[in-house]
């Protein structure tokens, strides 16, 4: 990618181009990887010129970059802001912007329009956009990036889908799941298949179960228009958790290329035992927060959230049982959750072995033997932890755990975030880090039998205290005895798992 590019953010005042992705971007000009001569355009409905919207963009970095704002840094990145009025309801402005990227000397011919707007506009947009067209590749390349949640459902995915491909081929789509950019997701990748020693006991045989957590001590912020159409589930469950899942349990791709890695992640969803609507309560389970305290500071609950409905019964925790019905992992639980304003911000996945024979230490004061854990912290900690038992000093035969990591499990100095690395892959055009629509589909699919029963009953739903690590109720979901949510990458009984 030596080609300058024009970038063009639509939704750029919004919550995510301030929050990440113009820290990104910033972060990214400060390693040199924003070719000579690109811009950056936003383009909004506010009247307001590039000066003011210079301003904006300085004040949304100050507390959001990495050793704070680099006065040279600051300034390159200054010089490539542009704003563009435009109103994405009006065909005037499309045809301007059309007549800008033609006319105006200084915008580069490849072009990445980046969809940080509300879902129900990516359709209309993206025919705005062609009907002035902007989707041709004559001069340059042309790239439609769109954000989760891709739909509402199954329906409406199809459907937007469909939208999408009348206007721009499937290679000019990038639909992100900005989990994917993050280091240690991709670190599963290779710690797969980088090592033999793992794969004979990657399956149903020597695993127990896998968890996957995502928990969060935000609340839902300034985003109750989104959050309480979308709750828990979509948000999380249907793109990042299930993406992670994926890649737990895919078979060895053919190669690192976008298709045979999406191809193997389909393969899996595929493979998910279809929840029925009679079963739901059985596999899923969800939340919401009311009151409590987060670092000892009082909160308020969600249905007090400033935009939220009195009588929403939107979930912000959710919680899954799923199956893989495939050779390699029939009988596998695998436990899903996610929640906002719980105890402690952490993203893990988690694999328990099972339970090796108790039979050589019958005669010793060992009761039960502590299965093998391996953890893999995607944050705040980002590092790979494997748990083995090893005999305690001393005269009798008793065992402890102990951690073997990989590299260092402290929380690192340096964080490269997510939207860095796909930004760079946007511009490169390499595909393999962001979804094709099957894979959307297929995430759809395993959780719409869900959303449906959950969508009628709508009279009552649990709560927990914010701060905490959710209702006690979600540890049903649990397939047997012994099997229980696992919150931290510590040794359980050191005080910090839950
Ligand atoms: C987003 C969700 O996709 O991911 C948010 O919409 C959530 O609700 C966020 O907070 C979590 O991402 P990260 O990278 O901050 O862990």
């Amino acid at each position: 990618m030596d080609e300058p590019f024009t970038l063009i953010i639509f939704g750029a005042a919004g919550n995510l181009a301030r929050n990440k992705l113009l820290p990104a971007l910033y972060h990214l000009e400060a390693v040199g990887k924003l070719t000579e001569g690109s811009v950056i355009v936003a383009f909004g409905r506010r009247p307001w010129d590039t000066e003011r919207w210079a301003a904006e963009v300085e004040q949304a970095l100050v507390p959001r970059v990495r050793d704070g704002l680099d006065p040279a840094v600051l300034e390159r990145f200054r010089q490539r802001l542009r704003y563009f009025r435009g109103d994405l309801r009006d065909e005037q402005s499309f045809r301007d912007l059309a007549r800008a990227l033609t006319e105006k000397p200084g915008l580069p011919d490849n072009v990445v329009f980046y969809l940080s707007i509300p879902p129900a506009e990516y359709g209309p947009t993206a025919r705005a956009l062609a009907g002035v067209g902007l989707n041709r590749e004559d001069g340059g390349w042309r790239r439609l990036v769109v954000e989760k949640p891709f739909g509402y459902d199954l329906e409406s995915a199809q459907a937007l889908d469909r939208a999408l491909q009348r206007d721009f081929a499937e290679h000019q789509i990038y639909r992100i799941d900005h989990y994917l950019g993050k280091e240690t997701v991709q670190n599963v990748l290779v710690f797969r298949f980088a090592n033999l020693m793992l794969e004979p006991l990657w399956n149903r045989n020597y695993i127990d179960h896998v968890q996957i957590t995502h928990a969060e001590q935000r609340g839902i912020e300034d985003r109750a228009g989104f959050y309480d159409g979308t709750g828990a589930l979509r948000d999380m469950i249907q793109s990042h958790l299930l993406q992670l899942l994926t890649l737990v349990a895919m078979e060895p791709p053919a190669s690192l290329e976008a298709e045979s890695l999406r191809d193997e992640k389909v393969k899996v969803l595929r493979s998910i035992r279809p929840i029925a609507a009679g079963s739901v309560h059985a596999h899923a389970f969800r939340a919401q927060y009311g009151r409590g305290l987060i670092d000892g500071e009082k909160v308020r609950g969600y249905l007090e959230e400033p935009g939220v409905p009195g009588d929403s019964a939107t979930e912000t925790y959710a919680a899954a049982r799923i199956y893989i019905d495939n050779w390699r992992w029939r009988g596998v639980p695998f436990y899903l959750r996610t929640g906002k304003r719980m105890a402690r911000n952490i993203s893990m996945i988690a694999i328990r072995f099972r339970h090796p024979p108790q039979q050589l230490f019958r005669e010793t004061p060992i009761e039960e033997l502590t299965p093998n854990w391996l953890l893999v912290g995607i944050q705040p900690e980002q590092c790979l932890r494997a748990e083995i038992q090893v005999k305690q000093a001393g005269l009798e035969m008793r065992t402890r755990t102990t951690q073997l990591d990989t590299g260092s499990c402290a929380v690192g100095d340096y964080r490269l975030e997510a939207y860095e690395t796909l930004l760079l892959d946007i511009l490169h055009g390499d595909r393999s880090l962001f979804l094709r629509y099957d894979e959307v589909q297929g995430a759809w699919k395993v959780v719409d039998p869900i959303l449906k029963v959950w969508s009628v009953e709508r009279e009552f739903i649990q709560t927990y205290p914010a701060g905490s690590w959710g209702p006690r109720e979600a540890s049903r979901l649990f397939e047997k005895e012994g099997q229980s949510w696992r919150g931290s990458l510590r040794v359980s009984g050191e005080g910090h798992s839950e």
